[in-house]
Order: C-alpha cells, then structure tokens, then sequence
C-alpha cells in the first residue's frame, strides 16, 4: 500500500471547499506523458493555481502505472522546485469497477471517480457506497455521476447523453456519502461534442453549440446547496488549434467545443472541478504538425514536443487565470 500522503500529494477536499466558497473551479487536466505533466504543473505553478491531476484507465494502460505514480511524486517536488507550493491532487478518471478504483487508492492515488451512471441507479448507488466506504479510510475522495454525457474518452463511449434528474441528487449524496457529484448538463467528451444538426453556423460558418443546461444546474444547487459539483468534457475546442492541425496536414471536421464563456458562468457557481482533455491534445498536436510541417528534416523529438509543450504552458495558463479562475488560489 502507497498512501497519497507519502507522494506529497493532497485529496480534493479542502480544495473543494475553497472553491466553492470563491467561486472559481479547480483545474482538472488529464495527463499520460512527460511533457504534458511538466507543463501542467508549470503553469499551475506559474499561476498558483491548485490542480487534479487525472489518469484515466486508458491512461494508465498506456503509460503504466507505476510510472504515473512516480510522475506524480515527482511533480510534487518540481512544482517546489518551481519555487512555490501548490496543493496537487491524483485523481483516477472515470473508475468503472470497485477493483480498479481499489487498486487505485492502494497505489497512491488521492481521489478517484467511480463512474456508475451507465448503470441502474439503485447499482450506481451501491457501486459509488462500496467505493466510497473503502476510500475514506484511507481519507481519499470520491467523485460519483448522475447523468450520462455523450463522447468518446478512452475507453469510455457514449452515443446519447442523459441530463442529471435533479430529483436524485439529494438522495444518491445522502446514500452513497460521495464527496463530489459529476452532472451531465450539455457538456460531452472529445472535440466533437455536437453534430453540426444539433448547432448553428455563425456569419463565418463556424458551428456555434446548443447553450448548457444552467436551469439544471440551478435545481442542483437548491437541492443540495455547497455540495462540490464537477463537469466532464469542458473543452472549448479552440478553432484556431483545429485549423492549425487542418492546415497542416490534419482532418478535423467541425469540430465543436464548450464556450469559454459558459464555462466561466459554471465555475463562479458549485462547479469546482473542470475537467479538461481534448483541448490538451489539440494544443499539443497542431504543434508537432506545424514543426513537422515547416522543418521536414527534423527528427529530434525534443524539437517538436518541446514547443507542444510550450503550447500547452500558454493554454493552461489562460484557462486558470481567465476561464477557472483558480488562478491565485494555491
Ligand atoms: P474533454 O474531452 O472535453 O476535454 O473532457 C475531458 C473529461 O471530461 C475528462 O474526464
């Protein structure tokens, strides 16, 4: 057994805490390699922005276990290394089996979400309490969902999505004893998060998305009010990366993200955690394309991961301090 707290890492329930009382969110990034991790705790240094850290199992299938862990330890004393101490949270995303989320919490893991809403929700009930009663002895966080975002993230594929039912939020916090809920509000995984049938095209014909179920959201937050609320899928998708990686090789149909706008409104509500992926992976990939591109005779990885990597820093950064606003809450 490796406890969190050996690694120098913290759970997310202070974090939450302060989030909510501030108004702002927690910086949720996924991460499956070198250059991402360094740039994420770069920025969140930089910005002193508290963060999650989030594996997913595809994650950790891909990049081993072991390793992320030790990543995670050391990101701790690099960020001090950096020179300011930010609290830093791993966090296992989208657990869907007891075993897993176990495995995860024996290893050094300081939360983990075990992902019930494909299930019934009297099995999402038990699934989420059976995961929740081994991890608060080891005073490790539990993030549960309600509600079933659509997308493809790793290993997880939905084609519909389901909007969280307000009715149940109360009653599935109150059995489980979960610490955060994941609600399904309109956001959805991937950079595909709308069919053009389901937007609107702006005068530049750029698809402009269904707005987010904020009266959802509302009756959430009146049922179980400052109670840590977490978005899935929060990519904006930023056209200008789309047309980079288009420009240079890339095919990216109309791609669609979720407004930076309508993000900032969720975070100054009991939004506390935004989890953001797929804008990482455009960042990083319209990069290594447009170095590929322009220097055909380039064969150094260090070359074109390096400015992805300094790509990321600027996109982290920019979304602590003006879509988050996590940014000086470390
Ligand atoms: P995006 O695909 O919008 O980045 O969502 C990531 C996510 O929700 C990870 O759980």
């Amino acid at each position: 057994m490796t406890s969190y707290k050996d690694l120098g890492l913290a759970n997310t329930r202070e974090m939450f805490k302060k989030a909510v009382d501030g108004g702002y969110a927690v910086p949720a990034y996924n991460f499956n390699n070198l250059e991402q991790l360094q740039a994420i705790i770069q920025a969140c240094v930089e910005t002193k922005s508290p963060v999650i850290l989030q594996v997913s199992s595809g994650a950790r299938k891909y990049a081993n276990a072991t390793l992320l862990r030790n990543m995670a330890r050391g990101a701790v004393e690099y960020a001090k290394e950096l020179g300011y101490e930010i609290p830093i949270a791993l966090h296992l995303d989208h657990g869907d089996t007891f075993e897993l989320c176990k495995d995860c919490i024996d290893n050094g893991f300081s939360s983990v979400m075990i992902d019930g809403s494909h299930h019934s929700y009297e099995e999402n009930v038990a699934l989420t309490k059976k995961v929740v009663e081994y991890a608060h002895q080891f005073d490790v966080t539990v993030e549960g969902e309600l509600g079933v975002l659509a997308g493809v993230e790793d290993d997880v594929v939905a084609e519909k999505s389901t909007y969280t039912k307000p009715s149940e939020v109360e009653d599935f916090v109150k059995k489980t004893n979960v610490d955060s809920l994941a609600i399904s509000i309109g956001t959805s995984h991937g950079a595909n998060k709308f069919t053009p049938s389901q937007c609107e095209r702006n005068a530049e014909g750029v698809l402009v998305p269904p707005p987010l179920r904020f009266d959802i959201l509302k009756e959430i937050e009146k049922r179980i009010p400052g109670f840590p609320i977490v978005l899935h899928g929060s990519s904006s998708v930023p056209q200008a990366e789309v047309d980079t990686i288009n420009k240079f090789g890339g095919k990216l149909d109309d791609a669609v993200g979720i407004p930076e706008s309508q993000l900032r409104e969720a975070a100054a509500s009991a939004v506390c955690k935004i989890n953001i992926d797929s804008d990482g992976r455009l960042v990083m990939t319209a990069a290594i394309r447009k170095v590929l591109a322009e220097k055909p005779g380039e064969f150094d990885p260090r070359k074109y991961i390096g400015p992805a990597r300094d790509a990321l820093v600027v996109m982290y950064k920019g979304k602590n301090e003006n879509v988050l606003g996590s940014a000086g809450k470390a």
